[in-house]
């Protein structure tokens, strides 16, 4: 009896079924890391009456969960991500929308599946984030703990949005740049991705006068594979701070397109069914004039 007949028995009695994805294998990580509005605020509102904060609890259909999205929770478990995606990592505030749900659904048909690591905590300075202080070491320690709950993932991207809390001070302001390029090449070293795509969001708003320094300082940031999408316009929240819901969903889409762009995060992932479509139209196009020699 040949392996084939075997397999084909195999088959017949054990047809594959679709496995709960529990433990991923070979997850695409995207990092998501910076102060509020990365860990989302969107939908936040104050309660007056009872002066606390309070999500609106409105998903809109770009940041629906969906099973081949995952997130890293704060005890380093993967589970199915869904809104607010920092609950647990930005405790000590009330969390709504942010960007990564409308980033992730947009990717995860290129990616199997997509794992995302929410590291981000509002009211945060870049000082807080430079290697040796609390918030770096935690994002390495999350993201290397990811690849190995994934039985080695693969790193995408980090999604980065920041700086708010830097425009209060001119010294912060000043320095934004050099603190910036340094938090990059070191998280790119420590994860041993020394051309890891970073996204990075450039201010729609800020807590001080020095909004336009900390900007200029996002838009010229001149590193390989770092790109910056620029959220001065969004829609804000009352609090002129945050953005809202649609912004959110808007700059995911935003931080895609800038993912995209990058040559080796688009070129890598041609869709077979599409590559072999083309490959019969071209066939018919060169088959058909020799057919008529
Ligand atoms: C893991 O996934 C990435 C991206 O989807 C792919 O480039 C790589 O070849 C995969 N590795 C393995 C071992 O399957
Ligand atoms: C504020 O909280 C109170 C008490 O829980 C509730 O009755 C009220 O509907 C809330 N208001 C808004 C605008 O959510
Ligand atoms: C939350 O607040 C507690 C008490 O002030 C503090 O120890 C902790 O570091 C805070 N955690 C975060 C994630 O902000």
């Amino acid at each position: 009896m040949n392996k084939i007949f075997v397999f084909f028995i195999v088959f017949l009695l054990f047809p594959p079924q679709i496995q709960p994805q529990t433990i991923p294998r070979n997850i695409s990580i995207f990092i998501l890391a910076g102060q509020s509005n990365m860990a989302g605020r969107g939908g936040v509102y104050d309660n007056t009456s009872k002066n606390i904060a309070v999500w609106d609890g409105v998903v809109p259909p770009e940041c629906r969960p969906n099973p081949s999205i995952l997130r890293l929770t704060a005890k380093l478990e993967w589970e199915e991500a869904k809104e607010p995606l920092h609950v647990d990592i930005d405790v000590n505030k009330t969390n709504g929308v942010g960007p990564g749900m409308s980033f992730a659904n947009r990717v995860v048909n290129r990616f199997g599946q997509v794992g995302l690591v929410p590291c981000a905590i509002g009211g945060t300075k870049l000082s807080q984030w430079q290697k040796g202080e609390f918030l770096y070491e935690e994002t390495v320690k999350r993201a290397k703990a990811a690849a190995v709950a994934s039985g080695g993932g693969t790193y995408q991207a980090v999604l980065w949005y920041q700086g708010e809390s830097d425009t209060k001070s001119m010294v912060d302001a000043s320095v934004y740049k050099k603190r910036l390029v340094k938090f990059f090449n070191d998280l790119r070293n420590d994860l041993q991705h020394p051309n890891l795509p970073i996204i990075q969001v450039a201010l729609a708003s800020g807590g001080g006068p020095y909004v336009d320094a900390v900007r200029k300082a996002q838009l010229e940031t001149d590193l390989e594979n770092v790109h910056c999408v620029d959220a001065m316009g969004l829609p804000l929240e009352p609090d002129g701070l945050h953005l809202t819901t649609s912004s959110q969903v808007r700059l995911g889409q935003m931080m895609v397109d800038a993912f995209l762009a990058i040559p080796s995060s688009a070129d890598l992932y041609v869709a077979i069914p599409s590559s072999a479509e083309l490959f019969s139209g071209l066939s018919v196009l060169v088959l058909l004039p020799l057919f008529f020699l």
